[in-house]
């Protein structure tokens, strides 16, 4: 392990599954706990053991910027996802999708987009999307080629409001759960979770230096 950093890598990790210590959830502290060896400081969100509503679908954000309801997200939205350098989103696939807490935390941010697409207030650099990279972890029950596809859109559309980088290599995929009997079981999801919570550390923690160095 690292020795303890001044000002460390925060990389903040968000699970949608509502079963605790469950696939999707250990796979989770696997990118962690790479993550954390490399130096970083991690946080975990439960986002099943938050109290929070869906999208009123009011538009009220495209007027003001701002939610107009109060509850556990608005400092995980605020906050945060935007302090962060590592953003990390887990979910298992529920009827072919993320799951409903996911979801519905992902249609929250719709008050970024509207800060971004409607209010012109936020504008991201290339450098900011390069060096606040976003993962996507997800588990499913089935094999099929495609059970990941329906939840890359909507994991793209949240990265590109918080000006996250996220691209296909940041996707950690554990399809087959139904064969494997668990996540452990699982031939590389461990091991590629383990070694990409890890390698997004380094990576910020070199550009750092990089950028010390100029
Ligand atoms: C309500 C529900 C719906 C599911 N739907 C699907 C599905 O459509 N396709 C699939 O491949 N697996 C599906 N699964 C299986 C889960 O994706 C898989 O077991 C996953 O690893 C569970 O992760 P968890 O332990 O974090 O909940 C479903 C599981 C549940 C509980």
């Amino acid at each position: 392990m690292s020795p303890k950093q001044e000002n460390p890598i925060r990389v903040l990790g968000i699970s949608g599954s509502p079963h605790r210590g469950g696939n999707t959830e250990q796979l989770l502290d696997r990118f962690l706990d790479g993550a954390m060896d490399a130096g970083g400081e991690t946080e975990k969100i439960i986002l099943s053991t938050l109290e929070y509503h869906s999208c009123r679908g009011c538009n009220a954000c495209h007027k003001t910027g701002v939610c107009v309801i109060d509850d556990d997200l608005i400092p995980i939205l605020t906050k945060k996802v935007p302090e962060a350098d590592v953003v990390v989103l887990a979910s298992p696939i529920y009827s072919m999708s993320i799951t409903a807490e996911m979801k519905a935390f992902i249609d929250r941010a719709h008050t970024i987009w509207a800060q971004k697409f409607k209010l012109n207030l936020v504008h991201y650099t290339e450098e900011h999307f390069i060096s606040h990279p976003g993962y996507f972890l997800t588990t499913a029950g089935m094999e099929r080629p495609d059970i990941f596809d329906y939840s890359y859109p909507i994991i793209t559309a949240f990265y590109n409001g918080f000006g996250c980088g996220y691209t296909p290599d940041h996707n950690i995929t554990a399809p087959g759960m139904d064969r494997w009997g668990g996540i452990k079981e699982h031939p590389t999801a461990f091991t590629f979770a383990y070694t990409a919570g890890k390698e997004a550390v380094l990576q910020l923690e070199k550009m750092r230096a990089e950028d010390r160095d100029k």
